[in-house]
């Protein structure tokens, strides 16, 4: 398969730039700027894109390469920092820009490889304060805007390219075009990254791998584990079991939509550990956010190792870990912060035979890709992100049987009318929460103290920040007239028009 190499070297867009690769149905993959270039040669890339950068190059704590990786026949292409780093190793020079350019700027392309299919004059995303301003005798200028000479150069020779712009954003126009030409023109891939190869590799190196010995998954009902679930089931059917841990904490009806989708289509065993009364139970009394969290989740630890234990197998361990999980990044100690999160802590005194992590490769586009090619719902391949301690941190202070199925009861209400209007898929995120606090309110003739329920949903990309959602004022109205009518103990409704900064999505 023909490998891309994305050197990280710290910048915002990076894990953008492998998405746009594989778009382009070419494999790519990211390493930080801190990799030997012994380790780059051994791998046989077909090419390699030096990202984008927070720094300048004349700063000597700023990432840099070893020139050699330029003279190694491998095709170069700078995006944005990395342009500038390709001009500063070639002996050019970089400088403060007299002016700055942030956002869409117009670009005058010539004739270049690079540039095949793209007009001469187009739109692309600027955002830098360095630029070029010498370059080496060795390269040529290839583009220009109104405030930067050398936009984009060439050493048509060595195969070295460098854009001071960014090709991976969809703000610049021809930006995939830019990406296309590089990676089949200069680098000659031959686009052999496909979902459907990906699954048939995966099946086959999972067969041999596990063999007639056992495997065991963790499926929490996300889209990871579930497609890692499909995806064994498919290799391995009943060898594989799939663990299922209910805490009671899930949307109304979602453990049995969770089971329905896999117990009787997908060959597994399917064990679905029904924990509410021991979550209740050790969660009494308990209000505090971060203890709540705590417990739900070494409840959660238990109750899915224990069970393991009981089956006191030898087997393999399953998770559905993902690309964005394991990157090392070009900035230093994001990923490692992001791994904790993401992998399952397991047990001193539970052997396996080893993890394996089928996904580990793929983004999450991807793996909702490979979801659908296996017949996985649409519902549960597309589903909203859900927060591990589930509708836990959604009702505020103490969680009890009862405030759980009141939630419940007014979420479903939501997630219904989101549903009838076409919503489901428009928002990144929509949920009911049950703040704790009562009013008053009036009902027939009778005061009412009832509960609050808050509407929350948001969009974004990357959950980093949120704006709140727009929901429709018609759709909103007959939530609140339904919530308020058919759950027993809720006289009021609010809409959350609050976003990410300053608050967080979800409320706890
Ligand atoms: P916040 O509230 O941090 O949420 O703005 C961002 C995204 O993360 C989800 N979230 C969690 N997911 N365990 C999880 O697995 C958690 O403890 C947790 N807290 C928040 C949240 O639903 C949103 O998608």
């Amino acid at each position: 398969m023909d490998k891309i190499l994305v050197l990280d070297f710290g910048g915002q867009y990076n894990q953008l730039i492998a998405r746009r690769v594989r778009d382009n149905r070419v494999y790519a993959e990211i390493l930080p700027y801190t990799t030997d270039i012994e380790v780059i040669k051994e791998k046989k890339y077909k090419g390699i894109i030096f990202t984008g950068g927070p720094n300048s190059v004349y700063d000597m704590t700023s990432p840099h390469y070893d020139k050699s990786i330029l003279s190694l026949g491998i095709p170069v292409l700078g995006i944005c920092y990395g342009c500038q780093l390709i001009a500063w190793m070639e002996g050019g020079k970089v400088s403060t820009a007299p002016v700055s350019e942030y956002g869409k700027i117009e670009l005058t392309a010539k004739s270049s490889p690079l540039f095949e299919n793209v007009p001469e004059k187009s739109i692309v995303w600027m955002s830098h304060t360095d630029y070029i301003s010498q370059m080496s005798d060795e390269y040529k200028s290839i583009a220009s805007t109104a405030d930067c000479p050398y936009a984009a150069m060439e050493n048509k020779k060595k195969g070295i390219y460098a854009v001071q712009f960014h090709p991976e954003v969809t703000h610049t126009e021809y930006g995939n075009q830019v990406l296309y030409n590089f990676l089949y023109n200069i680098c000659e891939c031959k686009g052999d990254w496909e979902m459907d190869s990906f699954i048939e590799k995966t099946i086959t190196k999972l067969r041999e791998t596990i063999k007639d010995r056992n495997v065991i998954l963790g499926l929490s009902g996300g889209v990871d584990s579930s497609v890692a679930a499909a995806l064994l089931s498919r290799a391995v059917g009943k060898q594989l079991t799939c663990i299922f841990v209910d805490q009671g904490l899930m949307r109304k009806n979602e453990g049995d939509f969770v089971e329905n989708a896999f117990k009787n289509t997908f060959e597994m065993n399917f064990i679905r550990l029904n924990c509410q009364d021991e979550f209740l139970a050790k969660l009494k009394g308990v209000s505090d956010p971060e203890e709540k969290r705590k417990i739900i989740g070494s409840e959660f630890f238990e109750a899915f190792w224990n069970e393991i234990r009981k089956q006191n197998e030898t087997a393999f361990f399953a998770q559905g870990t993902i690309y964005p999980d394991c990157i090392e990044s070009g900035k230093g100690d994001a990923a490692t912060i992001k791994t904790h999160h993401n992998r399952v802590r397991t047990p001193d005194d539970v052997k396996f035979l080893g993890i394996i992590e089928p996904l580990a490769e793929l983004f999450k586009d991807e793996v909702r890709k490979v979801g659908e090619k296996l017949g996985l719902p649409e519902s549960l391949v597309w589903r909203q992100p859900f927060p591990g301690p589930g509708l836990g941190v959604r009702v505020i202070g103490e969680i009890t049987k009862e405030r759980v199925s009141l939630l419940q009861e007014a979420d479903a209400i939501l997630c219904d009318e989101m549903n009838r209007n076409g919503y489901e898929n428009k928002m990144s995120q929509f949920f009911c929460v049950l703040p704790g606090v009562k009013t008053v309110g009036v009902m027939g003739d009778h005061r009412t103290y009832d509960d609050l329920v808050i509407i929350r949903a948001v969009t974004t990309d990357d959950f980093m920040t949120a704006d709140w959602a727009k929901i429709p004022y018609d759709i909103l109205a007959k939530v609140s007239n339904r919530i308020t009518n058919e759950c027993k103990g809720i006289n009021r409704v609010a809409y959350d028009i609050t976003s990410k900064p300053p608050a967080t999505v979800e409320w706890e």
